[in-house]
Parts: C-alpha cells; structure tokens; sequence
C-alpha cells in the first residue's frame, strides 16, 4: 500500500520537495506519494487534520507555518524545541510528533557536500529569527571555536546568545549588531536573514573573511544572491547557497519517516542543473 506525505505551505507551488522525495523513493525503492498542499493562512491545522484523517503518515511544513507546526504538534525532539520550530511532522494515530530537520541539513550540508571542517572553527551567524535559531544548536554540537550571531537589531542577537548559553558549554558565543563585527575574522559566514527575499544583503563591515573561508546563505534560488555577491568580492574563498541544505533536510525527513537515509548527490546535482 502507497503510504502518503505533503508539504504544507503558503506559497508552495514552487516547492522542489515533492521531486526531491520523489526521487529519494525511486532510489530507495519505498512506495509513497508526496505532494504540495496549500493551507489557506488560517487554516494550517484544519489541512493538516484533513491530510491526517485521509492516511496521511507524515509532512513537511514550510514557511510560514513553521512554528503553527511546532503548536500542533502533541510530542517534538530536542532538536525542534531548541529551534522553536517544526519542519516535519509524523501523525501516529492520534499523536502528531514535530522535529526540525533544518539545522541538520545545514551541518550535513556544510560537512559532507562542501567538506568544510566545523570542529575549531570561527563561525558568524547572521540574523536573529526563525533560520538562525534553527542553526544555532546543530552548530554549536559541531565543536566550532566560537559562534558570533549578529543582527540588524542587536539586541535580538544578544538575547538569542544569552538563551543559547547554557547549550553552548565551553564555546564562547556572543551576540551583537553588524557595525561592531568590524575587525573581527571569520572562517564561516552564514546568512540566516532574510535580506535575501528582498534581494539585499546585510550591511556588513568589510574584513570579515578569513583565508580559506566560506560564505553560505541559506536561501537559493537564480543565480547568486546579494549577499554571495558581496561575499565574494570582498575576500571569501568559497560561497554555497541554501539548495544543499535543502536537500540534506529532506534526507533527514525521509530518514524520521522510512527509516532509511536516501543517497542525496544525484539529486542535487540534478536540482543544480535545471
Ligand atoms: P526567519 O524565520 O526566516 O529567520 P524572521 O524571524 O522574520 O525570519 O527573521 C528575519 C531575520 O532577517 C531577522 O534577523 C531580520 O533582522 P531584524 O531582527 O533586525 O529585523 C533579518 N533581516 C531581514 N531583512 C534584512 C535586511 N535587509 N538586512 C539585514 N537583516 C535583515
């Protein structure tokens, strides 16, 4: 029997889950379907009970229902209470068990498809919503050096450092606004902002990068985005966009669901080249 699976989203026409899962079932051989379902702005829950009731067994939820998601659900990980928000959803019979898988795909991302070293280096994390909370602890399991968060609104990244403390152990992390970054070094820059959508980039100092860094912006999509751009020139050794990240985290999804780990560089490869 076909078992069925969604993402729910608002919009998700544009979503390239239901072709990535797609393919992971072709490699794994398992029998599902997975499709796009729009909930309305306020009827998350309701489309989310309706996929449930006709045999859904499990979703991914994506923006803006994330933390909706993380309401709803009657039992979530470590993981997706440290984010403060769920992406995937498992429904077992009258419980729905919310993870977030987000903050793994970046880590698998960064560690296996770009084979950059996490271990005893010095991270920045920009931005202070949603995306940089869901990094923050997969990040700080890495054993970096020390993490800097730093945001428009310095105080949201002074108060998320401040949260995260206890979680951070002996990593020292700091929160701060952009200005007072200047002087400071980096071998990771990761923009976890949505100054992407409006096609900007953070105002940031110059000097950031390190020899040998890496820029990442979590978000994709055509060609480079501002901030890469900028990035670039202004001294990183490599960029990488979000659309690894995505795939890795729909590779931990399918993971929760199927109990198997789909192989993801033939996927991204071809997502690379459409
Ligand atoms: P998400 O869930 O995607 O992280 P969010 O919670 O709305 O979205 O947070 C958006 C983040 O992007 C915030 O850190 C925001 O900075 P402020 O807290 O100062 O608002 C940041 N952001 C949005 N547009 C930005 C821009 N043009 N430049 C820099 N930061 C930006």
């Amino acid at each position: 029997m076909t078992d069925h699976y969604a993402v729910i989203g608002n919009p998700v026409s544009h979503s390239r889950s239901p072709q990535i899962h797609a393919a992971f079932a072709r490699a794994t051989g398992q029998d599902l379907s997975y499709e796009a379902l729009l909930a309305p702005l306020d009827g998350f829950a309701a489309t989310v009970r309706e996929f449930a009731d006709r045999g859904g067994r499990g979703a991914n939820v994506t923006v803006p229902f994330k933390q909706e998601a993380y309401v709803l659900a009657t039992r979530r990980s470590a993981r997706a209470q440290a984010a403060g928000a769920v992406n995937v959803l498992v429904f077992d019979g009258g419980e729905i068990f919310g993870d977030n898988t987000d903050g793994a795909g970046l880590v698998i991302d960064l560690r296996h498809n770009l084979g950059f070293t996490l271990a005893g280096s010095r991270i920045l994390l920009l931005g202070a919503g949603g995306a940089a909370r869901g990094a923050l602890l997969p990040l700080l399991e890495a054993r970096p050096a020390a993490v800097t968060i730093a945001n428009r609104t310095a105080a949201k990244a002074q108060a998320l450092a401040r949260e995260f403390a206890a979680r951070a152990g002996t990593t020292p992390l700091d929160g701060c606004g952009f200005a007072t970054l200047a002087g400071r070094r980096f071998d990771l820059v990761i923009n976890a902002t949505a100054a992407s959508l409006a096609h900007e980039a953070p105002a940031l100092p110059p000097g950031l990068y390190a020899p040998g860094s890496l820029a990442y912006d979590m978000m994709y999509g055509k060609g480079e985005t501002p901030f890469l751009r900028e990035a670039r020139a202004g001294g990183a050794a490599r960029t990488a966009d979000g659309l690894g990240m995505l795939v890795e985290q729909a590779a931990e999804s399918f993971l929760i669901w199927r109990g198997v780990r789909p192989p993801t560089a033939a996927v991204l490869a071809r997502l690379r080249a459409s």
